[in-house]
């Protein structure tokens, strides 16, 4: 899968611009501040919906502009070429075309074209809350299962009735018969099960990759162990198992209920035989919230559920958050979005667009070295960058190398701009340039 060309207009401080980028590595570099992460940020838009960066949509309209578009023309190897237009309104409403075809919801959108996208924000996932852990989740889940994310916003809504319910039975008393919690609660169980059982498969499947991705990254120094700590109890219950083999494939399913386009052909990951799992799973949930549920009315909220989930990384045994140098952390990071690269590759059927924000700057030469070589060939790949001097020769020799000027992007050819650069001065070794300068 890759960009063959890219349209921004208005879109933060692009006025206008056509980029017609390499299937291979495209560099991006530039001094700070002139629109690169800009670039990507419009890229993680048309794969996700959202853009990576927290804020309103709307400022990401260019300042004095009325409406930003993303406009692009992807190529797929299995499910054939696709035109995708994105409009941001300052409403902060964003509407959506697929082949020219206006479509009702800007969901449609997810599973059209897939990106992986890594930069600074994502050492959040490891050094931040467990919000920022289930935001992860969520978002790269959402890729590859648009039920998954219908789910998730009937299960928000829920949840929010629900607590105010509780909070309502609590101050004022209410009794609990005839107010309805019941029905909250079978909500609660059937959106929460389907959010548990989704995340379950994904982690289930990204630890292995993750914890091999790393011992490549680090020489096989650092063992990389990955924990689901699920908001419900599943420790006292054997854990639900979920299978692939031999199944239909529910992504086809999904596109019908979601009302999205999914060909029949695309190998999903949440292809499903475990009827069977699914309700133990239900009432595992139901058992736990009758327990709590005396508790919750106390506190006038709901206290378990995928909204407590949480994730734990263990390198050699010890927790990351907590222990691990920034380094390692950052690279942590690195393998799981490389991992996660792989899972999409596979349900997908064929290697999303990579997008690396700025990584040379934050590892070391060996692990930029392994990153470089381990996108290269392998997929379309969008890298931002200050300068080039730190790229191996044989890397920057096949990429496409453009210069990011404030809102303009200029190719400048393949690797050929390296022999251009300005060799960094050297440092003087007295300092000799520290005296006063004469009158
Ligand atoms: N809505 C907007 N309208 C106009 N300009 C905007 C808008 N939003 C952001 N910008 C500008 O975009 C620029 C930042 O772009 P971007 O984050 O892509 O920089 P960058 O090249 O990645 O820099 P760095 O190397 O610091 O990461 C800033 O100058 C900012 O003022
Ligand atoms: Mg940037």
């Amino acid at each position: 899968m890759h960009i063959r060309r890219l349209y921004l207009t208005d879109f933060r401080n692009y006025a206008e611009l056509v980029l017609e980028p390499t299937e291979g590595m495209n560099i991006l570099y530039g001094k700070n501040a002139q629109g690169k992460t800009n670039v990507l940020e419009a890229i993680v838009l048309l794969a996700t919906t959202r853009s990576m960066r927290a804020g309103r949509d709307s400022q990401m309209i260019r300042a004095g502009a009325e409406r930003a578009q993303i406009h692009a023309e992807i190529v797929r190897e299995r499910e054939g070429e696709v035109d995708l237009f994105l409009t941001i309104l300052p409403t902060d409403r964003k509407s959506v075309q697929i082949n020219h075809l206006k479509r009702e919801r800007v969901l449609d959108l997810l599973g059209q074209f897939n990106a992986v996208f890594f930069g600074a924000s994502e050492l959040a996932i490891i050094s931040g809350e467990p919000a920022d852990r289930r935001h992860f989740l969520n978002m790269e889940i959402s890729q590859i299962s648009p039920r998954y994310v219908y789910d998730l916003a009937h299960y928000r809504r829920v949840l929010e009735q629900r607590n105010r319910l509780l909070r309502d039975l609590r101050e004022m008393r209410l009794p609990r018969k005839d107010s309805g919690l019941e029905v909250w609660n079978e909500q609660l169980v059937r959106y929460g099960t389907s959010l548990i059982r989704r995340r379950l498969f994904y982690i289930e499947r990204l630890t292995p990759l993750a914890a091999q991705i790393h011992a490549e990254l680090t020489d096989g120094k650092e063992k990389l162990e990955l924990r689901y700590q699920p908001g419900i109890d599943l420790t006292s219950e054997e854990l639900p198992r979920t299978q692939e083999s031999g199944a239909s494939t529910l992504m086809a399913a999904e596109g019908k209920d979601a009302g999205g386009e999914v060909s029949t052909g695309t190998v999903s990951p949440f292809t499903v035989v475990y009827d069977a799992e699914e309700s133990q799973l239900r009432s595992l949930f139901e058992r736990h919230l009758q327990r709590v549920l005396d508790e919750e009315l106390r506190r006038g909220t709901t206290l378990i559920g995928p909204q407590r989930d949480d994730l734990v990384f263990l390198i050699n045994a010890v927790d990351a958050r907590i222990y691990a140098s920034q380094g390692q952390q950052r690279t942590v990071a690195l393998s799981l979005k490389l991992a996660e690269f792989c899972l999409m590759e596979r349900f997908i059927g064929e290697p999303p667009v990579m997008l690396l924000d700025d990584v040379m700057s934050d590892l070391d030469d060996v692990r930029r070295r392994r990153l470089l070589k381990w996108v290269q060939g392998r997929c379309q790949t969008f890298l931002t960058c200050t300068n080039l001097r730190s790229f191996p020769k044989e890397i920057l020799r096949e990429a496409a190398v453009f210069h990011v000027r404030a809102g303009t992007v200029c190719f400048e050819g393949f690797g050929t701009h390296f022999s251009k650069e300005a060799p960094e001065q050297p440092i003087p070794e007295d300092a000799a340039v520290l005296k006063k300068e004469p009158r």
